[in-house]
């Protein structure tokens, strides 16, 4: 008989202790707070804190269990194909500023395990982002050129630790991967144990810019003098972050495989569909993580076939792996010039800032977004501030663009409730949901594995859209602007901040 296929939770997950800190009670007075506790959310806190001001880190769920919970985790300045297209949008001085910028993030993070002295499976490794067909070698050439121009340690080569041939590929040493639960963890903890408020299951829903600051959550009020929003992407509308960025979601999976056969690196193609692969140091034995799939939240009701192509790439490229041991998906905000937006939310904030749009490439930028922050609420300069400005793309000309591209997620939208038109509450099975059509309402229906309904409003909270359902997953996710929904109607990520209503088949 088969084995059960591994729940879904991620390896970085299941491997360090759930965290027990208290909601938010009454009210609270700080110099900053810091809304989201990811890896820019913390990272940001911890060298606020550092410089002796008193923090406060609020998060809906818990400590690093949003998207850094669920990472693949490679710390690199290898973001795939990036820096030629940089030089084209942003002239030299810019791309070198991701590039410094995300080089020094991987030196902060060894630096801070370093200073707190965190065991957090650190490891220097070399980056590889592969080509496995000829005509793609071409842009291998141009990017290791504009790399080498940037100062990147980058290397054209024909051959790869991964034990299948490859076209080329670029080579850079000096990078890192880790386990960022282990990492977070015990950052969170210090910022704790230094007199300072984590505070979990508390849920931002607004702020109010002033002298103090003001944030409302779900628990009670938060002053601060200044306030971030580290929550991936922000809850607020104000600066229209939807329109000038957008979710993707990925998959990934590991497996336990021999030391001797696990390839040594980190490893991205360049290709579609994307493959991304490294190793984890697993207590005392090897796995290998495989990660890719993606597309947008929504455009996809058959999100186990995704870790079905996944595994069969892993038994195919490497035989002698073993049993998948954990399977999970998570989603990233990509922006429409691929630099994440850092710096004040507005361009008439004076204290609200937002850090978003690291494009799956958050681990280093997350961390340099924590460096240029600290840096602006301290009224330092920053050399990378200004490319990570979000008042570099002018909020309507995105959303026109933004608008554009997302004429396909329109056309799918419509496509979608078409679809849902033809099906009524008794075709779905248990286990299954569906958008159906009851009267003039459009209801996201889910029937659970006893074979109970629960019926949802189908409508966004965030603006409207119409949810899709996720079977993989087992929740309801916006295509528009990815916000994600359990089959009770909570929240699970946002921008939405609101629960889907409940409503009567
Ligand atoms: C499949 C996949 C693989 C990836 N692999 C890599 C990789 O190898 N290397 C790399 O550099 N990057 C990678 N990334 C990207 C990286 O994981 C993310 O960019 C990064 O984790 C985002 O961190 P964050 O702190 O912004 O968000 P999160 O970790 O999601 O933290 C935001 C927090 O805010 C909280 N929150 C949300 N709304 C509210 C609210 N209203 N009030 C209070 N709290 C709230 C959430 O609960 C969450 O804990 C990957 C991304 C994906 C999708
Ligand atoms: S996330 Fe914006 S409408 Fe749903």
């Amino acid at each position: 008989m088969a084995a059960p296929a591994p729940g879904k939770s991620s390896y970085w997950v299941d491997s360090t202790p759930q965290t027990r800190y208290p909601p938010l009670e009454g009210e609270l007075d700080v110099d900053v707070a810091v809304l989201g506790a990811g890896i820019a959310g913390l990272t940001l806190a911890t060298l606020l804190a550092e410089e002796g001001r008193r923090v406060a880190v609020l998060d809906s769920s818990r400590v690093a269990r949003g998207v850094t919970g669920y990472t693949t985790a490679k710390l690199t300045s290898g973001h795939g194909l990036i820096y030629a297209e940089l030089i084209a949008r942003f002239g030299e001085r810019g791309a070198r500023a991701y590039a410094d910028a995300n080089q020094a993030a991987i030196e902060r993070v060894r630096a801070l395990a370093d200073r707190h002295a965190i065991d957090c499976d650190l490891e220097q490794a070399t980056n590889y982002v592969f080509a496995e067909r000829d005509e793609e070698r071409d842009r291998l050439r141009d990017e290791v050129d504009a790399m080498q121009r940037l100062g990147l340690p980058a290397t054209l080569v024909e051959e790869t630790p991964l034990p299948f041939p490859v076209a080329g590929a670029i080579r850079l040493t000096g990078q890192a991967q880790f386990h960022p639960r282990k990492y977070l963890l015990p950052l969170a903890e210090a910022l704790r144990s230094g007199g300072h408020a984590v505070l979990e299951e508390t849920r931002a829903t607004q702020v109010d810019e002033g002298e103090p600051c003001t944030v409302t959550t779900d628990r009670g009020l938060v002053r601060a003098r200044d306030v971030v929003l580290a929550t991936h992407l922000p809850f607020l509308d104000r600066g229209l972050y939807f329109a000038r960025a957008h979710a993707h979601r990925s998959y990934a999976l590991t497996a336990a495989i021999d030391a001797d056969q696990a390839p040594e690196g980190m490893f991205i193609n360049v290709g579609t569909p994307t493959r991304s692969l490294r190793t984890v140091a697993a207590e005392g034995r090897r796995l290998l993580l495989v990660g890719g799939e993606g597309h947008r939240p929504g455009e996809e009701t058959d999100t186990d076939r995704r870790y079905r192509n996944l595994e069969s790439f892993l038994r195919e490229r490497f035989p002698a792996a073993g049993e998948i041991t954990h399977r999970w998906s998570t989603q990233d905000y990509l922006s429409v010039d691929r630099v994440p937006f850092v710096g004040r939310l507005t361009p008439r904030s004076r204290h609200v800032y937002v850090a978003t749009g690291f494009g799956k490439w958050g681990m280093s930028n997350g961390t340099a977004a924590a460096i240029v922050l600290a840096d602006a609420i301290a009224g330092r300069e920053n050399p990378w501030a200004d490319l990570y400005d979000p008042g570099r793309l002018k909020p309507r000309a995105a959303a026109r663009r933004f608008a554009t591209e997302n004429a396909s997620v329109a056309r799918h939208l419509a496509a979608g409730r078409l679809a849902g038109l033809g099906r009524g509450v008794n075709d779905i099975a248990a286990g299954d949901g569906a958008v159906v059509r009851v009267g003039r309402r459009q209801l996201a229906v889910h029937r659970d594995d006893s074979g109970a309904l629960h019926v949802l409003s189908a409508r966004c909270t965030h603006l409207g859209c119409i949810v899709s359902w996720n079977a993989g997953e087992r929740s309801w996710d916006c295509p528009c602007h990815g916000s994600r929904f359990a089959v009770d109607g909570r929240v699970i990520q946002g921008p939405a901040v609101a629960d889907l209503s409940r409503a009567e088949a």
